[in-house]
């Protein structure tokens, strides 16, 4: 995980979008990181400690002193010195301007002042005050300290008015502090499509044409991806696996054309699609509306082909954009993954050999081939699924350099 033993204390002050602070310490948490969260009394208005103690599973300090009868107090200096970062979010103009002006008059500015960490502020407030004199001055004043700035973005805001003041959202956040831990991620800032599994095509209500995908290689694709910085658009097909990861959003679909829907609606804001689903060729050409009944000794059935996804995407493609295919063949096995490749016009196709015991559908090894335009190809042995996931993801990431 990317974010495993980086400790942050994220400080919420008082503004409407406190509440979008809640799921941001949810993405920190499944990122693996450990998160302490301090409240201003203005935050206290908006949001109760309760909510933050238990997404982030630690106690949360929003006062120096915890019981004054016995005197228990916080220690914001301990808290300060033990963060790698601090993440100010949502930072307020009040906040702010007295982060600038060195005061402390609250544990959480008293904590700020304590850190030895970087610290990361993502404004939050009215256009207006955003735009300020005072605020923007604060700003430049922050900025010279050293602290990095998340630039709130323009839009609708709580008071009714449109204009610039609006927090970053919450994944924006996290991949700034994912950013700043791990600089080189060579897939930071990247959408990628993985489409995986099977598809199921509908004889009737309760019957359906399917295959063997267990859909292992998409969803370890997805994740490998993933752990380089890449934000992923999974379209999964019928599967029994389960993945969560904050940088992985997951479509479920069914059939071939409701695959084909996802990638459409998806397609145009990728840098790349890695289509290894095991989509149907063909689908009935009527769906009975009820359970079609056993009477004759035999049942003809009447198929249709099926859209192909890939072919669509190619066709698609923009420039700066890739697609890596997937094919399984049984001879000229080179030979057919090159016509493929030229014609549903992608970048690489990776050919899965049968020929292998322990190769293929359901198992969690694989042996591939990866073969570019002009008949260049590399052979690999078997191997793990994640290990093969990495060696395609490697792939991947060359393309990617190529255009940018
Ligand atoms: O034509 P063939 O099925 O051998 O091509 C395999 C590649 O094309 C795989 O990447 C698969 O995901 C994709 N494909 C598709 N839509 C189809 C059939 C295959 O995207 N209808």
């Amino acid at each position: 995980m990317l974010l495993s033993q980086k400790k942050i204390v994220l400080a919420v002050t008082g503004s409407i979008a406190a509440y979008k602070s809640a799921y941001l310490v949810r993405l920190l948490v499944q990122h693996g990181a450990e998160v302490k969260v301090v409240l201003s009394p203005g935050a206290l208005e908006f949001i109760t400690p309760l909510t933050f103690s238990t997404l982030s599973r630690n106690p949360v300090y929003s006062d120096f002193t915890e019981d004054k009868n016995t005197g228990e107090w916080n220690h914001h200096v301990g808290l300060a010195l033990w963060a790698d970062l601090m993440v100010i979010a949502p930072a307020s103009a009040n906040t702010l301007s007295k982060m600038a002006s060195g005061q402390s008059d609250n544990f959480l500015l008293a904590t700020y002042m304590s850190a030895r960490c970087p610290v990361m502020i993502a404004p939050a407030m009215d256009h207006d005050m955003f735009l300020h004199g005072g605020t923007q001055e604060n700003l430049a004043k922050l900025k010279g300290f050293g602290h990095s700035l998340i630039t709130p973005h323009t839009g609708e805001l709580a008071s009714g008015l449109v204009g610039q003041g609006r927090m970053a959202e919450p994944e924006e956040i996290v991949q700034c502090i994912v950013q700043h831990f791990h600089p080189d991620l060579p897939l930071q800032g990247k959408k990628v499509m993985v489409t995986a599994g099977p598809t199921y095509e509908k004889l009737d209500p309760v019957r359906f044409i399917g295959n063997y995908s267990s859909g292992k290689m998409g969803y370890a694709l997805a994740s490998a991806l993933a752990e380089k910085g890449a934000t992923v658009q999974l379209i999964s097909g019928p599967v029994h696996l389960q993945l969560s990861h904050p940088s992985i959003h997951i479509t479920k679909v069914e059939s071939a054309r409701e695959m084909l829907e996802a990638c459409l609606l998806h397609f145009e804001e990728m840098d790349m699609a890695i289509l290894s689903a095991a989509v149907a060729d063909y689908r009935p050409a009527e769906m009975a509306d009820q359970k079609i009944k056993k009477s004759e000794d035999s049942l003809q059935l009447d198929l249709v082909k099926n859209p192909d996804i890939a072919a669509q995407l190619g066709q698609l493609k923009r420039p700066h954009q890739h697609l890596i295919g997937f094919a399984l063949e049984t001879t000229k096995e080179k030979e057919y993954a090159q016509e493929k490749l030229i014609r549903k016009n992608l970048d690489l196709i990776v050919l899965n050999s049968l020929r292998h015991e322990g190769a293929g559908f359901g198992v969690d090894t694989n042996q591939i081939s990866l073969i570019w335009p002009h008949n260049i190809s590399q052979d690999f042995g078997l191997m793990d699924k994640h290990k093969v996931a990495a060696i395609i993801v490697d792939a991947a990431i060359d393309l990617l350099k190529k255009t940018t």
